[in-house]
């Protein structure tokens, strides 16, 4: 099914070429996974062990990821944030314009495959632009709690952008949820 069919803007069909078939595999490959990884005696196999870890992160962080951006994205998206979020991003980043410079090119410079992350940072209670390799988990692996997610494996861009990454960046600012990114952040606050 197309994701987002109505809107006309390029980036409203980047979740189309990975619709939720490719997010239900990674589902399947986590419980695979575990079930494994309870079957492995804990000492006898490191390597298997170690093996079955970095399948999980890789799995596991996946459908973690897809089930936020899905949601991150909507037809009717884009404008501005507003009330809190709006107040924070002007305190953390100066302005939202300023923001999405700095998260487009963090998520541009992901080398290879990887996403870009706007996350809460609940020591400091302060926003935080991060970026992350393959489908590592932001909070996982920075303890930050994402927000607003950008997933830069070409998959989720080459149909309508080639291998044109800034362009895919620079459009998906159109489509950001932003309510999506409010509740997140309100969530993310308690
Ligand atoms: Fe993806």
């Amino acid at each position: 099914s197309i994701f987002f069919s109505n809107k006309l803007h390029k980036a409203g069909e980047v979740s189309d070429c990975q619709s939720s078939s490719k997010d239900k595999v990674h589902m399947f490959m986590s419980s695979y996974i575990e079930m494994q990884t309870l079957k492995t005696p804990r000492v006898r196999d490191v390597t298997t062990q170690v093996s079955l870890q970095l399948a999980l992160k890789f799995n596991g962080g996946g459908h973690i990821n897809h089930t936020i951006f899905w949601t991150n994205l909507s037809p009717n998206g884009g404008g501005e944030p507003q009330g809190e979020l709006l107040e924070a991003i002007k305190r953390d980043f100066g302005s939202l314009q300023k923001m999405k410079e700095k998260m487009s090119a963090a998520t541009v410079a992901v080398q290879g495959s990887g996403w870009g992350w706007l996350g809460f940072d609940k020591d400091s209670g302060r926003l935080r632009i991060a970026a992350c390799a393959n489908q590592d988990p932001l909070q996982g692996t920075t303890g930050l709690v994402p927000l607003l997610g950008i997933d830069v494996w070409e998959h989720a861009y080459y149909l309508q952008y080639k291998n044109v990454r800034p362009d895919y960046v620079k459009a998906i600012w159109n489509v950001v949820n932003w309510e999506n990114v409010s509740e997140r952040l309100q969530a993310a606050k308690k």
